[in-house]
């Protein structure tokens, strides 16, 4: 079997175009233009390109946005004290610190500071507690994203044994608590795997799902999965000049039912999904 190719640029072009026609009707109804706020701290080229890619991606969905770049020397107070002032502006409605932050920072003490109605990443504690109670204000741009590829590809998730590949508070545990809620894609029996899991290869063959987050390229080998899975690959790796997932691509489609590519099949979602957010927050902040 060759396994079908999830095309994540296409499904994100179209969540992208909804979300442009409800931006569209929210400034036609309110007057207001959501604003998203990105801050870039230091020179990493990747998280660069990620930054402008969001950017790109608001400005053609009819979004204002403003990009607040600092020097890698940034000290931590000067970074807090940003991010209370776009917390207090009235004309933000989305606060997106890009990560990682130079190491100096202490990113959790940054991320605690955004305010709760603005954090569009979904990182705050408050936010993560009421996604977990399932009573989410945002969902996490990245899971949600790897949720509605599920749903485009028909992938019957009720009842299927998903497992987790990692357990990063950005990535692995979010997703394995929105598979296991009651809702659309979900329903699943989860398995969260990690570095200390014992005899993982055994665990992950029994995955009608696999979802890997581990930032190790190529890890999930063919003998790994049960033919027929449906293998979401979250990895991006920069290796030599070549961007892999952490999925053995070419030999794992002869044994999935479908599965995502790299570049072009998740990455495009988490743009998606942050747009879906910041329309969120801008309704959230106007009353509406
Ligand atoms: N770095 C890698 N992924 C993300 C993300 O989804 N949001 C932010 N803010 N930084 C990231």
């Amino acid at each position: 079997m060759t396994a079908r190719i999830i095309d994540g640029k296409a499904v994100a072009a179209d969540i992208r175009q909804q979300v442009a026609a409800e931006v569209a009707a929210f400034q036609a109804q309110s007057g207001i233009t959501p604003h998203l706020a990105a801050v870039l701290v230091g020179e990493d080229p990747a998280s660069a390109v990620y930054v402008r890619n969001k950017q790109n991606a608001c400005s053609k969905a009819g979004f204002k946005s403003t990009l607040h770049r600092l020097p890698a020397e940034t000290t931590q107070d000067d970074l807090l004290k940003l991010v209370r002032e776009l917390n207090a502006d009235r004309e933000v409605h989305g606060i997106l610190v890009q990560l990682p932050l130079p190491k100096h920072i202490h990113e959790q003490a940054v991320l605690d500071t955004v305010t709760p109605l603005k954090d569009v990443d979904c990182f705050h504690a408050e936010n993560v507690g009421l996604m977990v109670q399932g009573r989410p204000r945002f969902l996490p741009c990245t899971p949600h994203g790897v949720q509605q590829l599920l749903l485009a590809s028909g992938t019957e998730v009720a009842g299927a044994h998903a497992v987790v590949l990692g357990r990063s508070e950005i990535v692995g545990k979010p997703m394995s608590m929105m598979l296991v809620q009651r809702g659309a894609a979900a329903n699943a029996t989860v398995t969260i795997c990690h570095s200390r899991t014992r005899d993982l290869a055994q665990l992950v063959r029994q995955a009608d799902i696999v979802i890997a987050a581990i930032g190790q390229p190529k890890f999930v080998t063919a003998d790994m999965i049960k033919p027929g899975a449906v293998v979401i690959d979250v990895g991006i790796n920069r290796v030599g000049e070549e961007l892999v997932g952490d999925v053995d691509y070419e030999a794992v489609k002869e044994v999935a039912s479908a599965i995502t590519p790299v570049p072009g099949g998740v990455g495009p979602m988490t743009i998606a999904m942050l747009l879906k957010n910041t329309l969120t927050a801008a309704r959230i902040q106007s009353g509406n």
